[in-house]
């Protein structure tokens, strides 16, 4: 059978860490997925920091176009970032009958409505596991794994910057700006990391997360957002003195009134396990009816870890493409029938 051929549009942090996961597991991968999965083409504007990343034996492009435009891609992977030129790349893809990966959560967040809406009337697939909570397979758990259950609620550390942060500063007593420049450099934080620190990127995942789990297209707008960028260090000490931690959580909520979408820093009581969630790590908690509530852990950011769900992805969508178009799960969020009783609560 013909090998699966990767398209992988931008090589930085987590571009360069799908690269090596590719690379490094290609056995073991090429086996789960049933095809030899192959990193076919790269597009990057720093061709020379690329060429380190994917290595000498594929084809590498500066420009990003002529990989969503190459007839012989099948799988774009989209690492470049934002909501402008992948914007395009990602409908041109689906336009030119590619199936998708991404970890953008702006993009998702912001535009996912149209972008599913097209990549359905395409039959193409469009996944996102690494767009939420890095490595975590939290959207296969809310999706597949709890399927089963109505989902009430779903509360979670979603940001690791904002969490490294508040970590090194109890911890350490360190600076605001000075740990934000440390998650920067360890490649956590978004290329604008006010994203990061004034709630914006952990808005975006929890959009994410409601529209799967409560079946409603994606709603940001209505998201609530409060970061920490005004917390400071005696804040949090204040807090650690009464027996609180303080963590920047993003919460969701359907109930009879509606959905809630909210992200803000919280006081945990520290004998709780999120309040335990320390530096990059992410922890979500999901309650469903039937099971009761459930918590998910890991690496919420970094180059390993979220190309782990980057390549996830690419093996889930090729084990689909034998799948009859109507049955395969990964890009549909929500279905327009289930919207017309829905309410967003205002913020
Ligand atoms: P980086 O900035 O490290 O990588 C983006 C890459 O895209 C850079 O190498 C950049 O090249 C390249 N690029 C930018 N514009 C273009 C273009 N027009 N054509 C070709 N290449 C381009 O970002 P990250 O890897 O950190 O993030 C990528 C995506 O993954 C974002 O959507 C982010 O939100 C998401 N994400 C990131 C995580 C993380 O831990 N970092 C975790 C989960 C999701 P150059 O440097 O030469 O400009
Ligand atoms: N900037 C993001 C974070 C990357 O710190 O969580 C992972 O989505």
């Amino acid at each position: 059978m013909k090998p699966i051929n990767i398209g992988l549009m931008g090589v930085g942090t987590v571009g360069g860490g799908t690269a090596v996961v590719l690379k490094r597991n290609a056995d073991e991968i090429s086996r789960r997925a049933g095809r030899e999965i192959r990193l076919f083409m790269a597009a990057n504007r720093d061709l020379v920091r690329a060429r380190e990343a994917v290595g000498p034996e594929v084809e590498l492009v500066d420009d990003a176009f002529a990989i969503v435009n190459h007839p012989d891609v099948d799988i774009v992977v989209e690492l470049i970032g934002g909501d402008t030129i992948a914007k395009d790349l990602v409908l041109q893809a689906i336009a030119n009958g590619k199936h998708v990966v991404t970890a953008n959560k702006k993009l998702l967040a912001l535009h996912g409505n149209e972008i599913f809406a097209r990549a359905q009337e395409k039959g193409v697939m469009v996944a996102f596991e690494a767009a939420v909570a890095g490595g975590i397979p939290i959207i296969k758990a809310l999706r597949e794994g709890l399927s089963a259950n109505r989902i009430e609620w779903i509360a979670g550390i979603i940001n690791g910057t904002s969490n490294f942060i508040l970590t090194e500063m109890r911890e350490k007593g360190s600076g605001f700006a000075e740990v934000l420049a440390e998650a920067q450099r360890l490649g956590y934080a978004e290329a604008d990391p006010t994203f990061d620190v004034e709630g914006h990127d952990a808005g975006h995942k929890l959009t994410i997360m409601a529209s799967i789990a409560f079946g409603i297209p994606m709603n940001f707008e209505h998201c609530y957002l409060e970061g920490i960028s005004q917390l400071q260090g005696r804040d949090i000490k204040y807090a650690e003195e009464l027996g609180y931690r303080v963590k920047l959580l993003g919460l969701t909520r359907h109930t009879e009134a509606g959905v809630e979408l909210r992200v803000h820093p919280t006081l945990i009581p520290e004998s709780r396990l999120i309040a335990n969630v320390n530096g990059v790590m992410n922890a979500v908690l999901a309650k469903g009816d039937a099971i009761g509530p459930t918590l998910y852990y890991g690496a919420g950011a970094g180059a390993l870890p979220t190309a782990s769900a980057v390549v996830a992805d690419i093996v889930d969508v090729t084990r689909l493409l034998t799948a009859d178009p109507e049955h395969r799960v990964p890009h549909l969020a929500f279905q327009p029938d289930q919207l017309k009783d829905l309410r967003i609560l205002p913020m």
